[in-house]
């Protein structure tokens, strides 16, 4: 039985050698003493990231929601991207303010970019300040596109003539830096706050990461205990926690291998539509010329090829779990089902 899922990084499941540490973990109650082995994780990624001080939040949504509250008060501004994670975020639940009395600027992006005269406007005109600038990286619906250092530069010296933070939604952080060949804290080193996810291509079962200054953590611990996100012997998170920081950097690139294969052999099927030149990381992204996404997505689930119709196109996410054999698997399925 053919089951290949390439849905999302969240599919996968924590390593042998994750549940072991998790079984074994010094555990203590993180809210009132401070669990030892979440002080060793958030210490471990402080120094990783190179931020101050870290905090474990439960998921990415949360590392977003509490970096923003933590920064941005009731009726001031923060700028987010049309296409980004954040903006799907705060449009859910029919205009459910999950983002409180935040003013929210959507500005367009291009390739996970927003143009840096837009920002300079934004900045500029608005007669509330802006408090806080968000990016994405890599970008999910931009093709997983990791945005790369010189472009954050640019950003933070315009936030910072208008003091503004500049906070990094780096869900696939650790992607990013290894596809742009630069240490992850080079890459987030002119962010005020950076959120990266645990759970995805870093392959814990639970949790993320929020990093920045002491100040910003300190009222990040209080914001995080406001919305409920208080967990208490979180050293069975933080365990696979400190196994994923040690281990699963160093092999994001082969994910990025098998992702480029796969657009590879896409790209050679006729019908589909690809360029394999804008898959940089694990995330690969295609339409087609005559078959109807959805009728292909289900087919596809039939013959145990797992993915999403993401507005139109079909998302395919590579992991851990997945090697160059289950892509060729997979092509040769697509292949049929198309032909
Ligand atoms: C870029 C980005 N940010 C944040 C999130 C939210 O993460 P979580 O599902 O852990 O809340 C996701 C989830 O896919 C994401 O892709």
């Amino acid at each position: 039985m053919i089951n290949i899922d390439l849905r999302s990084d969240t599919v996968t499941k924590p390593t042998k050698e994750m549940l072991k540490a998790m079984y074994e973990a010094e555990l203590g109650d993180d809210d009132l003493d401070g669990d030892p082995t979440t002080i060793k994780l958030q210490e471990m990624a402080s120094s990783l990231i190179g931020k101050e001080e870290s905090l474990l939040v439960s998921s990415g949504s949360m590392g977003n929601l509490v970096s923003a509250l933590s920064q941005v008060k009731p009726n001031e501004t923060m700028i987010i991207g049309n296409k980004s994670h954040m903006s799907w975020s705060t449009e859910q639940g029919n205009g459910h303010p999950t983002y409180g009395q935040i003013d929210l600027n959507f500005l367009n992006e291009t390739n996970g970019l927003f143009d840096l005269n837009d920002i300079n406007n934004s900045l500029n005109s608005k007669s509330k300040q802006v408090k806080l600038v968000c990016i994405e990286n890599t970008h999910n619906a931009d093709n997983g596109i990791p945005i790369r250092y010189e472009y954050i530069k640019d950003l933070s010296d315009i936030c910072n003539k208008s003091n503004s933070n500049l906070h990094i939604d780096g869900a696939r952080i650790f992607n990013a830096a290894s596809a742009l060949n630069i240490s992850v804290d080079k890459l987030v080193d002119k962010a005020q706050s950076v959120s990266f996810c645990l759970s995805k291509g870093l392959a814990c079962p639970i949790g993320s990461i929020i990093s920045g200054s002491k100040e910003f953590i300190y009222e990040a611990r209080k914001q995080r205990k406001i919305i409920g996100g208080v967990m208490r012997q979180t050293g069975i998170i933080s365990a696979a926690g400190i196994v994923a920081l040690k281990t699963m950097p160093d092999r994001m690139i082969e994910d990025h291998i098998t992702a480029k294969n796969l657009a590879n052999g896409l790209a050679q099927i006729k019908g589909i539509n690809i360029n394999p030149e804008n898959v940089h990381t694990n995330i690969v992204f295609f339409s087609t010329n005559n078959m109807d996404i959805d009728e292909l997505q289900q087919k596809l689930d039939s013959n145990g090829i797992r993915c999403f119709n993401l507005n139109g196109r079909i998302r395919m996410v590579t992991h851990y779990e997945i090697n160059l054999e289950n892509i060729d698997t997979a092509l040769n399925i697509i292949s049929k089902i198309m032909n």
